[in-house]
């Protein structure tokens, strides 16, 4: 039987952050496409839109150095979503790529570019969940192990798809589709509105009181509920926890 091929992976215990050491290999010419970066614990983990990630012993840290791609962020999420689906853990997406159970975030994914790669790091609570409102593999009655789970997400990161079969399964699994949203697209620019589709770029499109908005990036928040007032704008919004 021909034995899957795998990425090369640099494993340490410790790390600032696996995105770093994953573009100073890079940058050395010490790792290219087809390597991941993985540590047993990160001191200095990142985030999206500049926050941190904490990142204690025994979750999943990992940076995949992958091709470049108009949609990377989705195939990313998709990626990751299957490999934890696998475990039977009903998974869904967060416009863009959060991984969430019930609301609760299991996981996440930072996309950086280096030269013409991306640099895709991934997240995942395997036993404890470091902040209020998270959820892990533990707290959802599964084990998960991580070498398992970097050979699966590098698995479907690197099986070929077009980009209508990539968009397809990530819509089936995006759980910001048809959710009352506020989208946080820095400078002071937040809007509010039911998100109504993922067009074929990736980005969220939300209808909002002005007519249609495509967010090409943005933190994104389902809101728990909607009530419309007289003038037709919305009030007394609360996020999920
Ligand atoms: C998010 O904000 O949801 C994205 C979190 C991404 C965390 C991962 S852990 C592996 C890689 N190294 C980092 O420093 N961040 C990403």
């Amino acid at each position: 039987m021909e034995r899957e091929a795998g990425p090369i992976v640099h494993r340490l215990a410790r790390a600032l952050s696996t995105q770093l050491i994953a573009r100073d290999l890079l940058d050395r010419g010490l790792a290219d496409v087809g390597h991941a970066v993985a540590a047993d614990e990160q001191t200095a983990g990142r985030g999206r839109h500049g926050r941190s990630w904490l990142s204690p012993t025994g979750g999943l840290y990992v940076t995949f150095i992958v091709p470049h791609d108009g949609l990377i962020a989705l195939r990313a999420g998709l990626a990751t979503a299957r490999a934890v689906e696998a475990l039977s853990i009903p998974v869904r997406l967060k416009w863009p790529n959060d991984l969430i159970v019930a609301e609760r975030k299991l996981g996440g994914i930072l996309i950086e570019t280096a030269r013409d790669v991306a640099l895709v790091g991934v997240g995942i609570n395997l036993e404890e969940s470091p902040i209020d409102g998270a959820t892990s593999l533990r707290d959802e009655g599964v084990r998960g192990d991580r070498d398992a789970f970097v050979r699966a997400i590098y698995s479907e990161l690197a099986r070929p798809q077009t980009e209508d079969v990539v968009l397809a399964a990530y819509r089936e699994r995006c759980a910001t589709l048809g959710r009352t949203v506020s989208v946080d697209r820095g400078q002071g620019r937040v809007m509010l509105g039911r998100a109504v589709d993922v067009d074929p770029f990736g980005h969220l499109v939300v209808e909002t009181v002005d007519g249609r908005v495509t967010v090409a990036s943005g933190d994104c928040v389902h809101l728990r509920e909607v009530w419309p007032t007289s003038q037709g704008t919305v009030s007394h919004l609360r996020p999920f926890a």
